[in-house]
């Protein structure tokens, strides 16, 4: 990629310092990628195959997964994939899902099933996320799917962490023998991502810490990242004085805090506070537009890679 939007810029909180900052634009990089993936959906059309499909299962009310099941399935139906959406109340019970699930473990046209999470109190994440068959595992989820990341094999990593790896990819990031420093430790991003920075494999093979809300004294190991991620979950939560000159910081932060100047009230912040960490970066994500974009990407990634592993 040879286009950032932000080499040697001047940004008005750099307090006229010219700053090196190269800000990652993942929002440019999901959409080369779901142009790339729908060529590849083209040329099957054109052959007269069948297509990539995913199953996308939503329990309940919960308004913001209804946003990003919403959200998967659009991406699915333009990049041409088979798409279908079954969305089922909140009462449902764990037999029925796991029923369900069940019935598309068995169904040849979809080759992805994605199961949003949470769930309903009532049912059990992990029997339903142990209930997937592992080969149409495109969240990286289930257990065979974790285990085969943490051993090296080929598998599905879950969308998020894959998302952060590309995103190092596509801007030529270099990660061997860098310290690579994960905050949080949720099996959804801080465990999968050190694990995949881990492997000794290229834009991997990186000496890893984990820290979490137990560290006494964060800053210790946050000061000496060359690669910084926060996954905490927490408005702002990396400050300038936590990031030495130079750091590569990646957010994964996606949090609300209220704000009457927009029209619903509130804009999402990330992990990190950009406006005084980023001129001191050397490469940055922003929030929204940085991680965030490539999670849908990587999920549509998944369900190709899901398609071309059944059709073998
Ligand atoms: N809820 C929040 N993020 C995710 C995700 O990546 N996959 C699923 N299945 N549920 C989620």
């Amino acid at each position: 990629m040879k286009e950032f939007y932000s080499r040697n810029f001047n940004p008005p909180w750099a307090d006229n310092k010219l700053t090196n900052m190269i800000v990652i634009d993942g929002k440019k990089v999901a959409s080369e990628i779901r142009v790339e993936l729908k060529q590849e959906v083209d040329k099957l059309k054109a052959k007269g195959k069948s297509v990539p499909g995913l199953v996308t299962i939503l329990v309940g009310e919960n308004s913001a997964s209804k946003v990003y099941v919403n959200s998967k399935a659009k991406a699915c139906e333009e990049i041409g994939f088979l798409s279908k959406v079954e969305k089922l109340p909140e009462s449902t019970t764990e037999d029925e899902l796991l029923w369900i699930v069940q019935s598309y473990n068995d169904n040849n046209s979809f080759h992805g099933i994605l199961v949003q999470l949470p769930l309903p109190k009532q049912i059990s994440e992990s029997k339903i996320i142990n209930a997937i068959a592992p080969e149409k595992d495109v969240d990286g989820f289930h257990p065979v799917s974790v285990g085969n990341l943490v051993i090296g094999n080929d598998t599905f990593f879950p969308c998020t962490p894959a998302g952060i790896q590309e995103l190092l990819k596509r801007y030529n990031i270099q990660t061997k023998g860098k310290h690579v420093v994960v905050v949080g430790r949720s099996n959804i991003v801080g465990k999968p991502i050190a694990n995949i920075m881990l492997q000794k494999k290229e834009f991997a093979n990186a000496i890893v810490t984990i820290c979490h809300s137990a560290a006494a004294d964060l800053k210790k190991y946050t000061l000496s990242a060359d690669i910084l991620i926060a996954a905490i979950g927490v408005p702002n939560f990396i400050k300038a004085d936590m990031v030495k000159e130079g750091t590569v910081v990646i957010d994964v932060g996606i949090n609300r805090v209220e704000d009457s100047t927009k029209p619903k009230g509130y804009r999402i912040v990330g992990d990190v506070d950009f406006e005084n960490v980023s001129p001191k970066t050397s490469f940055i994500t922003p929030v929204p537009g940085g991680v965030g974009p490539m999670t849908i990407a990587m999920l549509l990634q998944n369900t190709f890679k899901a398609y071309l592993k059944a059709g073998k």
